[in-house]
This record gives C-alpha cells, structure tokens and sequence, in this order.
C-alpha cells in the first residue's frame, strides 16, 4: 500500500503525521473520496471544485495539483477500481491550543483501497437497502466536507446494530440525507430530492442524477422533504460517489411500496452504467 503524505509517495506504514496534527485533534479538516474506475477518477473535477469550497469555506490555503497527486498515487497502487481519499487538515503547531495562525502549513494525506465497479454489475446484483429514520444531530455547515464525522458515525452505527445499511436523517422535521449519502424519493414518475443548503452535503452523485434525469426527460424537484411522506413513497433511493444510486426497500421495517427495486431506479441505475463506459 502505498499512500501520499505531503509531497512524497511512500509505505503506508512508514508515513507519520504529529500527534499535535489539528486533523487528529480538533477535526480541522476536510477530505474527499473519489472512486477510480479502470484508474480514471470518476467526475474528478467536480470532487476537485469541492474540495476547493471545502478549504476556503474553513479557510486552510492549500492549493496543489490535486489532480496529478491522485492519479499518481492510484498509479503507484495499480490503477484498477479504487477508492481515492484525500483528506487536507490545517496542520500542526506543535502544542494543543484552539486558535490557530494563518501561516501553518497543511498537512496533506491520500491513500486509496479497491472497490468493485458497480458500473460493471447488473442490476439484479444490487442490493436494496435496509434504512432507520434517526436524528440528524450535525452542525450546521455540512456543506462542508468535514473529517468532524462524529454524528454521522454514531447513527451509522445505531443503524447497523438494528440490523439497517444506512440511516436517514431529520432535522427540524425535514429529511436532510444519508450519514454519508443523498436522498432521494419518487412519486408518481416524479423525482424529490432535498434542496442543497448548509443543511446537506452536495453530492457529486446526486448531482450527476438531477443531469441525467434532466438528459432522460425524467421529471425532479428540489424540495422539502417530510419523514411522513416516506410511507406514500413509490421508491426511495441514496446516492453516493462509491455506492452509486442504490434503492432502498424498507424504511424503520415497513417495506418501500411494494418491497422491490422501482422501475425509475432501474432506469437510472441504467443511465448511470451508460454514462460510466
Ligand atoms: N460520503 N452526504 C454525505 C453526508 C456524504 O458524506 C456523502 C459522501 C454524500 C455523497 O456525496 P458524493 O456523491 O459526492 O459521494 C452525501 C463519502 C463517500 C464518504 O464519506 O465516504
């Protein structure tokens, strides 16, 4: 496994990062996962411009050729189907205290791990998720692509110990979406996803699915979304970067419609495998 630490490529077993890193104290960073497809970074330059949000939304001054350090480290593990993370906190002042002073310099760590391409699957390969509804007990920037991923990992959690693949989030009585994925609902052949705000994270995925629905002539909408219209729901759907667009079958035990995949996910899940090769 070879991983990248600010500036070299190196064994993962011998990068080193301080104790007084404030990505390993404080969360104060931000990261990215971006899955590679046959070594080609999937919609790359839109986790790029992300990421760039991300650091001036919290005010690290990292700019680097992101793109040539990612493809060089998916080269140096083998290319192939990996999952890219990057992540970029402020960096170290050699002792613990809150504030902190512009002129640190970042710490910048990638490493990747193999993923299989959903794209090459079929759809009856697919899984359908199990899904609890749970509170959503994050701050209020999660537009910000955050290591501070406490909240989400505690529910996560709470969902896998129920026997459920995800947890979908409320806050003030509105569906915001997944511990690490969008959400989307479907009603009478129209798509509803909540709208991007400080309140979610815009999803690279979700994003490709609005074009691809807009492509296909499928009607959407982003809107509010209320937990108590997951009951009349024809399908439910998450999405993200490294899960693609997966449907979702039951809801806190109570089957979505029918319990099945839905006609409108099998024809977005086919879209996207258009889209990929
Ligand atoms: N998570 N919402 C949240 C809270 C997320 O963490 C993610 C991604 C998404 C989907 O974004 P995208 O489609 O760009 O992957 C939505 C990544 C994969 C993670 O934390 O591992």
């Amino acid at each position: 496994d070879i991983v990248y630490l600010n500036g070299r490529y190196l064994p993962a077993n011998e990068a080193q990062v301080s104790v007084f890193d404030r990505g390993f104290l404080f969360a104060d960073s931000v990261y990215e996962v971006i899955p590679y497809y046959q070594g080609v970074g999937f919609r790359l330059q839109q986790h790029l411009d992300r990421l760039a949000y991300s650091l001036r939304a919290i005010r690290i001054a990292a700019d680097d050729d992101w793109r040539s350090i990612l493809d060089g480290l998916v080269e140096r593990n083998g290319g192939g189907n990996l999952s890219v993370y990057l992540q970029i906190s402020r960096g170290s002042a050699g002792s613990r205290t809150h504030a902190y002073d512009q002129s640190m310099t970042p710490t910048v760590f990638a490493c990747c791990s193999p993923i299989k391409d959903i794209y090459a699957l079929g759809a009856d390969q697919v899984k359908g998720y199990t899904v609890i509804v749970s509170a959503d007990l994050r701050w209020h920037r999660c537009d910000i692509k955050s290591t501070g991923l406490l909240p989400n990992i505690l529910v996560l959690q709470q969902a896998r110990e129920a026997g459920a693949d995800e947890a979908l989030l409320v806050r003030d009585g509105l569906l915001s979406e997944g511990t690490s994925c969008n959400l989307f609902v479907v009603r009478q052949g129209v798509i509803y996803t909540p709208k991007r705000s400080s309140e979610i994270l815009g999803g690279t995925t979700r994003e490709l699915i609005l074009e691809l629905a807009a492509e296909a002539g499928i009607p959407f909408q982003e809107v509010d979304i209320r937990p108590e219209e997951l009951a009349n729901a024809d399908e439910v759907w998450v999405s993200s970067s490294t899960r693609g667009v997966i449907p979702v079958i039951e809801i806190d035990g109570t089957p979505v419609a029918d319990g099945q995949k839905g006609p409108l996910w099998q024809q977005m899940f086919a879209l996207f495998t258009r889209f990929q090769h």
